[in-house]
């Protein structure tokens, strides 16, 4: 399951400084923040800019650079496919299509009933067994558009 607690400054503050001291602390936040409220809040921000002496728009600048962060909320849980060389090489558009049908949501989007994030990838470490699925913190190797049915409906019964 993704990290879905609501936004909460106080919590954002210990999380900043939990981890403000580590050398290049300004990724080891964002990831921190993302993991435990599931997006980087616009409210967090500026709060990260005061911390580390940037200004808000250098914090943005490495928000939006890098596709591992979200603006918004995921749904609850999150799938990623992989579309990187060898799981291209093994039907990984396909998978994605298919993916796509099934959960009637592009990559980026979630579904309507806020089920799931489908999300593209490049590469998830497991080339020798492609095509490549995670969901939420679980690899999937081999994954066939059956197997992808029933791997969603293990998360979430109809
Ligand atoms: S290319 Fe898909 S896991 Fe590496």
């Amino acid at each position: 399951m993704a990290g879905t607690a609501p936004w909460s400054e106080d919590r954002a503050r210990t999380i900043i400084a939990d981890h403000r001291s580590l050398r290049g602390a300004l990724l080891p936040i964002l990831h921190a923040l993302q993991e435990h409220f599931g997006c980087i809040d616009d409210a967090a921000v500026p709060l990260v800019a005061a911390e580390l002496n940037l200004s808000r728009a250098e914090v943005h600048g490495v928000v939006s650079f890098y596709h591992d962060f979200r603006r918004t909320r995921p749904g609850r849980h999150v799938v990623k496919v992989c579309r990187a060389e060898a799981c291209q090489s093994m039907g990984a558009e396909r998978l994605l299509d298919h993916a796509r049908r099934r959960l009637s949501a592009a990559p980026g989007e979630t579904t309507a009933d806020g089920a799931f994030t489908l999300e593209a990838v490049y590469c998830l470490g497991n080339c020798a067994l492609s095509p490549a699925v995670m969901i939420d913190d679980r690899l999937h190797g081999r994954v066939t558009p059956a197997r992808f049915d029933a791997l969603t409906r293990q998360e979430e019964p109809a």
